[in-house]
């Protein structure tokens, strides 16, 4: 079948088997089955963060577990848990309406909610790992269940252990996350102070900071109904402190962020920009042109066509500012 209505990067590659799931016991069934056993998995939520560079030749497992409950609460917290295959943004908008907090800043973030854990999606001075209080997963050769802990989870940016040590071991099917019951607004990104005042918002309130991030998203990020991409292609570089400030003297208006005593986190987006690429199109590919972070497939570009984009990008970058850019998309 094929899967490019799967990808939002909508590349046209197939899948020699593809089975929806949609609760915790047909997946068991399923991993647990003689016949798909020995067969290569590719688990699916939204497709939002990978790039097919050929056809799989194996079984695609698309996870569509839905359900968003309230679950627990203490004095300060509310507990939801949704099933992996919930969209994201709806999961926000469920927190939105019913006044639990801690979420907002992640507003119109493409994907699922299974997915989500997998990368500690973060945007707008927000990780998920913030408000995520647990997991369950089922183990891909026995079929068991565990639960995963906020610590067991060792997330960091664009990380967690389902992306090092439990690399395609595991099929998440239900998060819970932990909500505030007060909002603590998170509006320490210029960006969204500049929208707010733009907005003429005196009170924050829930939606009005989802408001002002959904704004910024829109006017930054290509919708993927409309062009194919993957949102941020690469993850912003951290380089020692050193290597920054010998960088700075030659281009001063390189932004950076400290993240340690010995390191400083650069924009990608910035690099890729200075070094010519924003708004370039060659054939179906590009990088978009309000943000050069974005890789995107005009129509019926290949997913090798993206990658050769890409490692063109990533050796200008390299021969530049000697940053090696890392993909922040997975690729298939
Ligand atoms: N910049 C440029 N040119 C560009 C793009 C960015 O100069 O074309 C510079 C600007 O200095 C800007 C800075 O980069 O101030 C930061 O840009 P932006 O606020 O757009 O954020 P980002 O660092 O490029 C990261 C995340 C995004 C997330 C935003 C907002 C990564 C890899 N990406 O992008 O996440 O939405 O911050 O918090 O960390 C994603 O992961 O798919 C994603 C979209």
């Amino acid at each position: 079948i094929s899967l490019k209505s799967y990808n939002t990067f909508g590349i046209d590659a197939t899948a020699a088997y593809f089975i929806e799931i949609r609760t915790v016991a047909e997946l068991q069934e399923l991993l647990t089955h003689s016949i798909y056993k020995a067969m290569p998995k590719l688990i699916l939520g939204g497709g939002s963060n990978l790039l097919f560079t050929q056809d799989f030749d194996g079984l695609v497992i698309k996870i569509a577990i839905e359900g968003i409950e309230k679950i627990n609460e203490d004095a300060q917290h509310v507990y939801v848990q949704a099933g992996a295959g919930v969209v994201w943004h709806q999961l926000v908008l469920y927190c939105i309406e019913h006044a639990y907090a801690g979420i907002e800043n992640l507003s119109l973030i493409p994907g699922t909610v299974g997915a989500a854990p997998m990368q500690n999606i973060g945007a707008y001075g927000v990780e998920i790992k913030e408000i995520f209080d647990r997991l369950e997963a089922v183990h891909i050769d026995t079929g068991n269940i565990r639960v995963f802990t906020n610590e067991e989870c060792q997330f960091g940016y664009r990380e967690s252990i389902f992306k090092k040590e439990l690399k395609g071991q595991y099929v998440i099917t239900r998060v819970t996350f932990r909500l505030g019951k007060v909002p603590a607004f998170n509006t320490s990104y210029g960006a969204i102070q500049d929208t707010l005042k733009q907005m003429n918002v005196e009170n924050l309130t829930l939606r009005s900071v989802s408001d002002a991030v959904i704004y910024i998203r829109r006017s930054k990020l290509p919708d993927p109904a409309e062009i194919g991409n993957a949102g941020s292609f690469f993850k912003n570089p951290e380089i020692p402190t050193k290597q920054y400030e010998n960088l700075k003297i030659h281009y001063p208006q390189m932004p950076g962020y400290v993240t340690s005593d010995k390191t400083v986190k650069v924009p990608a987006g910035w690099l890729i920009e200075q070094s010519g690429w924003k708004g370039k199109r060659l054939g179906d590919t590009g990088v978009h042109k309000n943000q050069a972070l974005v890789l995107v497939n005009y129509g019926n570009a290949k997913g090798n066509e993206i990658k050769a984009l890409a490692e063109e990008v990533q050796k200008s970058v390299l021969a530049k500012f000697d940053i090696q850019l890392q993909p922040e998309v997975n690729f298939i």
